[in-house]
C-alpha cells in the first residue's frame, strides 16, 4: 500500500476483534471510504481502508424487499450511528451525509438514525462490492450502499400527505460528518407553523438530495437553494408546477419531479421556501 498512513487512531472501547481505524491521506482503492468533516486535532478529510471497515463490528440484517433492486437481500454492514464512536471526530458533529459518486446526497440526522436505524452496507448477499448487481436502469450500486432491514415511514412525519421516505444511496463514496446547528439546522425556519412547517420537512427530506446550501445536502443540481427559494417567492404558481413536473415549464430540465405532490404538498414547499428567502436574506 503506497499510500502515507498520517495519523493511525488506536481507539478505546473497541471490541479484541477489530483493528485499529487508520485515516489514510490518500486514497489506496476504490473500495476506501472517504470521510469530510469536522475531525479532532482540525483534520477535514482522509480515507478509511476498506479492510479497516470490514474487521469493525458488523450486523447483518435480511431485507425482505430492497428498494433499490426490488428483491430480498442480506446486508452486512455498520450501523451509521456507530460509525461516529469509531471516528476521531470533533466535539458536537452529529450529523452525517452519504455523498454518491454522481453528487446525490442523502442526510441522516440523529433523529432519523435513531428512527429507522440506517446501515452502511459492505457486503450485499455475502458478495464483496466489486460483484454487487446493478440497480435496474444500470447503475453501480459499489462501492457502498446505504440501507435497512426494514424500513417503516413515521405516520407522525406525513407532512401535506407526503410520506417519509427511505433515504436509500447507492455509489455512495463519501461520508460527511458535520454539526446539524452550523449546516442544516440554518434551513429551518425560526417561526414556521402549519403548511409551512410541512413545507420544511418536505424540503429538508426530498429536495435537499440534489439542491444544496453551503456544505448541506447535494450538489447534483448545480442549483442552490436560495436559487429555489427566489424562484419560489418570485413565481409562486410556476415553481409549484415546476416541481411537480419539471419539463412542463423547462422542456429541457433533468429534474425528474414530483408528479405525485398534489396541492398541499407543492403549497407548502412554495410557502417554505418563500419564508426561508425572508428569513435568509430579508423582504426584497
Ligand atoms: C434527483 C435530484 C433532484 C431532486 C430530488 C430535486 N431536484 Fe430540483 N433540480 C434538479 C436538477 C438536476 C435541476 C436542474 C434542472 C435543469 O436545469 O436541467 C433542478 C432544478 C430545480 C429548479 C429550477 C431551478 C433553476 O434555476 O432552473 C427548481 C425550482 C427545483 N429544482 C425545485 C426542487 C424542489 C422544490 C425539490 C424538492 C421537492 C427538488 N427540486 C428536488 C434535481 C433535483
Amino acid at each position: 500500500m503506497k499510500a502515507l498512513r498520517l495519523a493511525c487512531f488506536l481507539l478505546a472501547g473497541l471490541v479484541a476483534s477489530a483493528q485499529p481505524l487508520e485515516l489514510l491521506s490518500e486514497r489506496s482503492s476504490d473500495g476506501d471510504l472517504e470521510v469530510v468533516g469536522g475531525f479532532s486535532g482540525g483534520r477535514t478529510n482522509g480515507f478509511i481502508p476498506r479492510a479497516q471497515l470490514m474487521n469493525l463490528p458488523s450486523v447483518t440484517v435480511t431485507n425482505r424487499n430492497d428498494l433499490e433492486v426490488h428483491r430480498p437481500l442480506v446486508y452486512t454492514g455498520i450501523p451509521l450511528d456507530d460509525l461516529f464512536g469509531l471516528l476521531p471526530l470533533a466535539p458536537g458533529i452529529d450529523l452525517v451525509t452519504a455523498v454518491c459518486r454522481d453528487k446525490y446526497a442523502a442526510v441522516y440526522p440523529k433523529d432519523y438514525r435513531q428512527r429507522h436505524q440506517p446501515l452502511l452496507v459492505l457486503k450485499l448477499d455475502g458478495k464483496d462490492y466489486a460483484d454487487w448487481p446493478s440497480t435496474p436502469s444500470g447503475a453501480r450500486m459499489a462501492p457502498f450502499y446505504i440501507s435497512y432491514g426494514k424500513f417503516v415511514a413515521d405516520p407522525k412525519l406525513t407532512a401535506a400527505d407526503v410520506e417519509e421516505e427511505a433515504r436509500i444511496p447507492f455509489a455512495v463514496v463519501t461520508l460527511r460528518f458535520d454539526r446539524f446547528a452550523d449546516t442544516l439546522g440554518r434551513l429551518q425556519l425560526t417561526n414556521a407553523t402549519g403548511a409551512t412547517r410541512d413545507g420544511e420537512t418536505i424540503a429538508l427530506g426530498q429536495c435537499l438530495a440534489c439542491h444544496f446550501s453551503g456544505a448541506s445536502g447535494g450538489r447534483l443540481s448545480g442549483k442552490p437553494w436560495l436559487v429555489l427559494a427566489a424562484w419560489a417567492k418570485a413565481e409562486p404558481d410556476l415553481f409549484q408546477k415546476y416541481v411537480r413536473n419539471p419539463r412542463q415549464v423547462e422542456p429541457t430540465s433533468r429534474m425528474p419531479g414530483f408528479p405525485n405532490y398534489q396541492a398541499p404538498a407543492l403549497s407548502s414547499l412554495q410557502k417554505y421556501f418563500s419564508a426561508y428567502l425572508v428569513q435568509s436574506v430579508g423582504e426584497p
